[in-house]
């Protein structure tokens, strides 16, 4: 099979030079890159950059191979155009169809997915222009990635960082999955509620009993919520990842702090994902201080009781009539069989069951799995990124939501 064409467009913003990570991570991972900087971005990072690591020339002008129309084809060739950064001024352009450079004719000719990663100071972000610029560019099916919060060129921080490499890599990877038509927002004016990492619960000041999740799957589940327009609260324990733009993340330890903040944000939540692994048992003493080693003293057993199983309390008593509660369930045997029998008994609409092992599943970015269905439905999802079962899920739960079909 061909490799995937992806442009990737840069505008003139200092974080160009965090686009070469994105660069190289679509080149390791098999896809064939073309990189069409703008005029202003090769301020920041040369040309031979960008030749070196994508491995092929690089195009910046319409003025170059005339005879070979680079205006036109660069975009039709094109199974994906992703710009990063993109500056307050080429939102603009291209919310307006101007074209004066190659890649704003490359955003007109291309008829594949989009993905903006915009950049630029709070202020540029934050005015009304700019506002309708992104909501232009949405409303035509582009995908505007949220800003990240944090330090901005100089000293001021607020809203308006790049997003992280890895998300714009996992968007570019999830649009590719599904195409232009496949990136609806259909998820806009729903609040999900998601569960990420594994829970840790102490045994003393320094030790406790945890679990080998790395949250990543739950990370995905938000990440393509919010890009499907939904306003996304991640409740994540122990997890050593990147926030994904525009959700709330909230953090929690023990299963206990996590089942404070899943209720209390599944309160107006349209559907609630549990994908953390959460501790089915506690130690049932905590020592405030280090348990010693003694010699000659073999240590004693550790007792444990039984934490309380936020799904099935939150299947019981939905927070919300038609609230969607989704499970997951890793199995090492009999995988369907024990999933059915663990969508009854936790008494949610959907469980994600995958089978785990070893060297399978944890922290790895891919996944496999089958979603079964209150209703009976076995939804199979071959192994690929998180991403694609995360949107697998969000498919089944946008038609299990009230109304939907109607
Ligand atoms: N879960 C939960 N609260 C718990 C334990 C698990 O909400 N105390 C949720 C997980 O977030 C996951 C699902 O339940 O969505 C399945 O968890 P799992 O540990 O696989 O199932 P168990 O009920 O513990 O079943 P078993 O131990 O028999 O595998």
């Amino acid at each position: 099979m061909d490799k995937p064409t992806v442009v990737l467009g840069v505008s003139g913003g200092i974080a160009a030079y965090k686009a070469c990570e994105l660069l190289r991570r679509l080149t390791e991972s098999d896809h064939d890159v073309h990189v069409v900087p703008t005029a202003s971005a090769l301020h920041f990072v040369g040309e031979a950059t960008w030749a070196a690591l994508s491995g092929r020339p690089v195009t910046t002008r319409v003025w170059e191979s005339v005879h070979e129309v680079p205006h036109v084809r660069i975009g039709r060739e094109a199974d994906l155009v992703v710009v990063a950064p993109a500056t307050a001024d080429l939102l603009a352009k291209a919310a307006h169809g101007l074209a004066d450079d190659l890649l704003t004719n490359t955003l007109l000719t291309a008829r594949c997915p989009v993905v903006f990663a915009p950049a630029m100071h709070t202020e540029m972000w934050e005015h009304p222009a700019t506002r309708e610029n992104v909501a232009t560019l949405r409303a035509r099916g582009a995908v505007v990635i949220e800003p990240a919060v944090g330090r901005l060129t100089g000293a001021d921080t607020g809203k308006g960082r790049l997003p992280d490499p890895g998300e714009i890599f996992a968007t570019c990877r999830r649009a590719l999955a599904r195409g232009a038509a496949g990136m609806a927002p259909d998820l806009t004016g729903r609040h999900v509620v998601v569960s990420a990492g594994g829970t840790r619960e102490p045994l003393d000041p320094v030790r406790f009993l945890g679990n080998r999740s790395s949250g990543r799957q739950g990370y995905a589940l938000a990440a393509t919520a919010a890009a499907r327009g939904a306003r996304v609260t991640l409740v994540a324990a122990n997890t050593a990842l990147p926030d994904p733009a525009g959700v709330t993340v909230i953090t929690a330890g023990t299963a206990r702090e996590l089942r404070e903040a899943v209720r209390t944000a599944a309160k107006d939540a349209d559907a609630v994902v549990m994908a953390a692994a959460v501790a089915d048992f506690r130690p049932a003493h905590y020592a405030t201080g280090k348990i010693k080693k003694r010699d000659g003293q073999e240590p004693g057993p550790v007792a444990l009781v039984r934490n309380p199983d936020i799904l099935a309390e939150l299947s019981a008593e939905r927070a919300r009539p038609g609230q969607v509660v989704v499970g997951f369930a890793a199995e090492t045997d009999d995988v369907l069989a024990a999933g059915r029998a663990k969508l009854a008994r936790k008494g949610c609409d959907l469980l994600v069951v995958n089978e785990v092992g070893e060297q399978r599943t944890f922290g790895s970015p891919d996944n496999e799995a089958v979603v079964l269905g209150a209703d009976g439905s076995e939804t199979h999802v071959p192994h690929g990124p998180k991403e694609a079962l995360a949107d697998t899920v969000w498919d089944l739960v946008v038609r299990t939501l009230p109304g939907a079909g109607v």
